[in-house]
């Protein structure tokens, strides 16, 4: 055998990646976990304890700025996610103030959606639904072009651009030179969209939230041209490419536990604290990235200043240390302040919409599909690791029960 010259953790990490790995990454990251603080060959840290996580999220010398040593883009370029206070705080600030009151009393309308959506793709026969085309990726494209602004014909086309611009986000290392030239075909692709978008706003505004950001009274005048495309691309992934993963990885959780799907089907109230058991144990975000700007003490570790480090969420919602039983798929699991929406200032802006979307989505196949199973499983995974879900879940059915809302 050839001794290995790589580190346990940069090996475990390289497999992580791997899209043989995706169907279930969490015997690696069990691995991981055994040293929560852990330097990888080529400097970056690795970390994957439920405690230093969070103690990294809420600790202001980890750096959202700069994680990522490949992002040349100027400051102002970058999006609040990639921003530390005090541009971080301001940035925020608009976005929510915008944001929030539009999803706020979206419930009904997401009902709508998702009726429609089933009633669309099936009918009242035995058959097949591919919960991923028909409805876990449909749904949170129509709300955010909807919140956006975006017309109704032009959604296809935004989500082809947002499906291309998310395998961006994985490790440079691991894309090919033709998935660099097509991701930069995607961002001028979305630009130009943009830029028609913008132009049509500025001689008519409306009431959504791209008219919103646009004209926002904001005393920091933060939300210049760059800025403003540079968040609605944020929001455009955001709200794209996550949401889809939460439902999918829920219909999974679901039909792997049958016990939970009928429980589901009794009790629609029971899907408030499932959606948060899908969010620690299977979450769609699976990592997340700082720096460190200062020397960090961390589980009795020193991270270097000036360090990448990894925040790896999906080990941290499975530490043993902090959920009991973690690897068991508990639907009304009790103090699950899970990691699945980050937490500190850069806590996800979208949470409660996300929530919402998948807590009616569930509720809607628990209730109207008829023996609902997975015709493949695991199902067939799409390449990115870290917005992780699967491409494609069939579901086979026996018939589709009235919309009973
Ligand atoms: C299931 C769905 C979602 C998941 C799992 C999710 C997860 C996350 C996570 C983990 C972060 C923090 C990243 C970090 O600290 O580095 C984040 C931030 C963010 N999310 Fe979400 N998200 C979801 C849906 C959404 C939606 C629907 C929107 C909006 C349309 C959204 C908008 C944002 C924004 C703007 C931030 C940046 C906040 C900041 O930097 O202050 N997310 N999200």
């Amino acid at each position: 055998m050839t001794p290995s010259t790589t580190t346990p953790a940069t090996d475990l990490f390289a497999q992580v990646l791997r899209q043989d790995r995706r169907a279930d990454p969490y015997p690696c990251y069990a691995q991981l976990r055994r040293d929560p603080v852990v330097r990888m060959d080529d400097g970056t840290w690795l970390v994957s304890g439920y405690r230093e996580i969070r103690q990294l999220l809420h600790d202001p010398r980890s750096s959202a700025d700069r994680r990522d040593p490949q992002n040349k883009a100027p400051q102002a370029a970058r999006s609040l996610l990639m921003q530390d206070p005090p541009l971080h705080d301001q940035l925020r600030r608009v976005v929510t103030e915008e944001f929030v009151p539009r999803v706020m009393g979206m419930r009904d309308h997401l009902g709508d959606l998702v009726s429609g959506l089933l009633d669309a793709h099936i009918s009242d026969r035995p058959g097949r639904l591919d919960v991923v085309a028909d409805l876990a990726y449909p749904l949170p494209v129509t709300v955010i072009c909807e919140l956006l602004g975006v017309p109704r014909e032009d959604e296809a086309l935004f989500g082809s651009i947002a499906r291309r611009l998310t395998r961006g986000l994985d490790p440079v290392d691991t894309q090919t030179e033709e998935e660099l030239r097509e991701l930069d075909q995607a961002r001028n692709e979305l630009i130009q969209y943009l830029e028609g978008l913008i132009t049509e706003r500025r001689a008519e505004p409306g009431s959504d939230l791209l008219s919103g950001l646009m004209f926002h009274q904001d005393p920091d005048d933060v939300m210049g041209p760059i800025q403003l495309r540079v968040t609605l691309g944020l929001l455009l992934i955001a709200g794209h490419e996550t949401t889809v993963n939460l439902i999918a990885n829920g219909t999974l959780a679901l039909l792997r536990n049958p016990d939970a799907l009928a429980r589901l089907r009794a009790d629609p109230d029971l899907a408030t604290p499932l959606v948060e058991e899908v969010l620690r144990y299977d979450p769609p975000v699976q990592m997340s990235g700082r720096s460190a700007l200062a020397d960090i003490d961390l589980g009795g570790t020193t991270i270097p200043e000036g360090s990448r480090i990894r925040l790896l969420l999906a080990a941290g919602n499975r530490d043993a240390t902090r959920f009991e039983d973690p690897d068991r798929f508990v639907p009304d699991r009790r103090d699950n302040a899970h990691l699945g929406f980050g937490g500190g200032i850069h806590y996800c802006i979208g949470a409660t919409l996300a929530r919402a979307e998948a807590q009616i989505a569930l509720t809607a196949l628990a209730r109207r599909l008829r023996s609902p199973r997975l015709v493949a499983d695991p199902p067939p995974y799409r390449e990115n690791a870290i917005l992780r879900g699967p491409e494609k879940l069939l579901v086979a059915f026996d018939g589709l029960a009235p919309d009973g809302r």
